[in-house]
């Protein structure tokens, strides 16, 4: 019966590999759960990746989409199933069960929010489906891997960008990413770490939960609140952007400066080079980054728990040269 189990995985799997080989190493007491003693899926000759994307409505999500498309594409043995929950917290919790319900082999979550997403993801790994948890995170340790840039420390290089631009003084207003997402909260966090000691103040603040226009609105209850305002700091470049476009309806652009994050090269990048945005700091989708972890799981090797993707600030300094990357 062993040795038929062991026929059957070969004639099922191309490019078997050798821990897989010793894997199906015969123990008459070990249930078949479909996973090696090392807890390790024996491998398949195709891979269905489940992507759960948390809207498609903003252009560093498409980006992202995009990234993880061209990436699989390189590699004949996957296939990328995408969905997009158009923003709604309920649809995306659907979608990731949907995907645990077909079985995917592995899940890919870029999450809107971190509470509500986080039984779904356990569940999925409780069923034994790997995920991949990309940009937004989680709560807790139940996921597979969480990639994504070190937003505290972008927040923080903001603040001391914005202390140093300043001269150590002025009046800013803070427009916040969804203040229930993990990145919203690290970009504000590491902004406040980075404006201590100085004599920053921030005049405004109010979560524009990631959206342009409900920044161009938060933006102009501050203009009309304050005749004075040195500068933005918008926790993305679309929110920098609104608050560029409310500030110009008034006639007040050229009295602030204007700083974002994400620096997609068509979006922010050119915002600076259009002397628009003052400076934005990039934050990479790790789209490819998360295709090419899937294989390492899809080949049994270990991937560490959090992988961490660098950025770099582009302002009108070092714009031309590519911007400067962040220590
Ligand atoms: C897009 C976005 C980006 C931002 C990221 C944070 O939805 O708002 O602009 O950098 O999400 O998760």
């Amino acid at each position: 019966m062993c040795h038929n189990k062991k026929l059957l995985d070969f004639t099922f799997t191309l490019g078997l590999t050798l821990a897989v080989g010793s894997l199906a190493g015969c123990k008459k007491s070990e249930p078949d759960t479909g996973k090696s003693a090392a807890g390790v899926k024996p491998a398949k000759s195709a891979y269905t990746i489940g992507m759960s994307q948390c809207n498609l409505g903003e252009p560093w999500r498409v980006q992202m989409n995009a990234d993880v498309k061209t990436a699989a594409e390189k590699h004949a043995n996957l296939k990328v199933i995408f969905k997009d929950a158009q923003n709604d917290t309920l649809k995306q919790r659907a979608h990731v069960e949907e995907f645990v319900s077909a079985g995917m082999d592995l899940i890919i979550i870029s999450p809107k929010e971190a509470a509500p997403l986080t039984e779904p993801v356990a569940k999925a790994v409780d069923a034994g489906i790997p995920v991949i948890v990309l940009d937004r995170a989680v709560l807790g340790e139940k996921f597979t891997c969480f990639i994504g840039a070190d937003n505290v420390k972008i927040g923080r290089a903001a603040g001391e960008w914005i202390v140093k631009r300043l001269g150590g003084k002025g009046k800013v207003v803070e427009l916040k990413g969804l203040m229930t997402s993990t990145p919203g909260q690290d970009r504000n966090s590491g902004f406040r770490e980075g404006i201590v000691g100085s004599q920053i103040e921030v005049i405004f603040e109010a979560d524009m939960k990631w959206l342009e226009p409900d920044s161009r609105k938060e933006m102009e209850s501050a203009l009309a609140r304050f005749d004075k305002i040195d500068l933005v700091y918008a926790h993305n470049d679309p929110g920098a952007h609104g608050a560029y476009l409310a500030a110009k309806a008034a006639g007040r652009e050229r009295q602030t400066m204007f700083v974002g994050i994400d620096a997609l090269p068509h979006e922010g990048v050119a915002y600076v080079r259009q002397g628009i945005l003052d400076a934005t700091f990039q934050y990479p989708t790790g789209g490819a980054e998360a295709i090419e972890t899937a294989l390492k799981i899809f080949k049994g090797e270990s991937v560490p728990k959090e992988i961490t993707l660098g950025s770099r600030v582009f302002d009108k300094d070092n714009v031309a040269e590519g911007g400067q990357a962040l220590k």
